[in-house]
């Protein structure tokens, strides 16, 4: 079985010491392609040189909302123009977090960053990867405004079932992860019952939302099984279909030859 692994962060200090073995554990588990995505200028060049390294690994690179803080102009371009590698397939992960932000002056900073990344994916031809945590009218008022012309992924979809219809409508994808496995997670089950499949993506976010049974460890692309076996039985198709499509999904996405 081939697994494409859309989301992970093995350019987290708390994975890239241990990075050969973490890979090691994702390959033999059918993990065959994996997504490094950057937060940051630091993180970014650090996913390039880990998709430098590993053949089956690619990069994004872009400035998460938490993140902007302090980044001037030139740093912001600094951090695009990474995208210039080969192995660099989108823009991401960039978005909206209201979570901890709640000042309005450092929310419309988060939004200002978000359209300039979007605007530099659309003059580029690339794919973005959205992060959005508690801003959902914000995130797809902009991304109506401006439409990511290479579409993209909504990482870790955590809207409702009524949200989803708008961001299918916008032609994105949608990341599902760990969430989906947690036994009180009535949304994310619904979500993955009807997302269609060809908009769906799987990732884990890693090292963090660590599936169930194992929430309180850290968290490692291997457990992309986890996702994938929920996912399975909750659309009551085998894994490997779900596997299959979701892999031909994200080599479309980002163009990646199969
Ligand atoms: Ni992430």
């Amino acid at each position: 079985m081939d697994i494409f692994e859309t989301h992970c962060h093995l350019n987290d200090d708390q994975l890239y010491g241990r990075i050969d073995e973490i890979i090691e554990r994702a390959r033999q588990a059918g993990v065959s392609k994996l997504l490094v995505v950057g937060w940051d200028y630091e993180s970014s060049l650090k996913a390039i040189k880990i998709a430098e390294e590993y053949d089956f690994c690619y990069a994004a690179v872009g400035i998460h909302p938490e993140n902007i803080y302090g980044v001037d102009e030139i740093s912001l371009i600094d951090t695009l123009e990474l995208s210039k590698h080969p192995k660099v397939v989108a823009i991401g992960e960039i978005g909206l977090d209201y979570h901890w932000t709640k000042e309005p002056e450092k929310r419309e900073l988060q939004k200002q960053f978000f359209i300039k990344q979007i605007k530099y994916a659309n003059e580029h031809n690339l794919p973005i990867i959205i992060h959005n945590r508690e801003a959902f009218e914000d995130c797809l008022n902009i991304l109506e405004n401006n439409k990511p012309v290479a579409s993209g992924t909504m990482h870790c979809y955590s809207g409702s079932v009524e949200l989803l219809k708008n961001v299918l409508d916008l032609g994105l994808y949608i990341g599902l992860d760990g969430p989906v496995t947690f036994k009180n997670a009535k949304t994310p089950k619904e979500v993955a019952d009807v997302v269609p499949l060809d908009r769906l993506l799987l990732e884990t976010d890693c090292p963090y939302l660590t599936p169930h049974p194992f929430r309180g460890t850290l968290n490692e692309p291997v457990n992309i099984r986890l996702v994938l076996d929920e996912i399975a039985a909750i659309k009551g198709l085998s894994k490997k279909h779900i596997a299959e499509v979701t892999f031909d999904n994200a080599c479309k996405l980002f163009r990646i030859n199969k």
